[in-house]
């Protein structure tokens, strides 16, 4: 009984300090120039009606988070490849791409975004704070090819016209 009791207070203790480590982890992270937030729910499918992903089309996720825009185009198809820097994502994202068999469309990049090749990309997606808008808009429009999709979510570009706007996603084209 006490070995039981014991075992089930170690768990319970491990996954307390986990908790607590992941929530100074993450509001730590709300302080640097691109935290961690996810795509709201509500706004994945405009996101996915802007990128008009067409089968064998490579994707381009700049700091992909937990993967989720990751899923929903390679579920469209799309090659999707994700740079991202957290380890917990990552390795989230990792098993949940197992979990939902889509290991042959999903890359994660374990590199800073501002290395990302942009060249490959048919489409580009973008979710960061304001101030670091334009810092994405020179690097994507320095360094991605002509005609490249770039969908926003939240912020816009500060200096470029958006081709659509809707449900606070933006739509550009190179
Ligand atoms: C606002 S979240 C966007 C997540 C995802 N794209 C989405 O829409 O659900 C930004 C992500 O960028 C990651 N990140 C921050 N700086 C980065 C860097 N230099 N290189 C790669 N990823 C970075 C963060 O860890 C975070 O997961």
């Amino acid at each position: 009984m006490e070995i039981v009791v014991g075992t089930i207070l170690t768990i319970v203790a491990v996954a307390l300090l986990f908790v607590i480590i992941m929530g100074i982890f993450f509001t730590i992270d709300l302080f640097f120039e691109l935290p961690y937030v996810g795509a709201q729910k509500h706004r994945i499918e405009t996101i996915m009606k802007f990128a008009s992903i067409k089968k064998g089309e490579t994707v381009v996720d700049l700091g992909s988070g937990d993967g989720r825009l990751l899923y929903a185009a390679a579920q469209r198809g799309a090659k999707a490849v994700g740079y991202e820097i957290h380890p917990f994502l990552i390795g989230l994202t990792l098993v949940r791409t197992k979990l939902k068999g889509l290991t042959n469309n999903i890359w994660v990049v374990r590199q800073s975004l501002w290395k990302a090749d942009l060249k490959v990309a048919d489409v580009i997606f973008v979710y960061a704070k304001r101030v670091t808008m334009p810092k994405f808009e020179d690097f994507i429009y320095k360094n991605a090819a002509k005609g490249t999709r770039i969908v926003v979510n939240t912020n816009p570009f500060p200096n470029k016209k958006p081709e659509k706007t809707e449900n606070g996603i933006f739509l550009y084209k190179v």
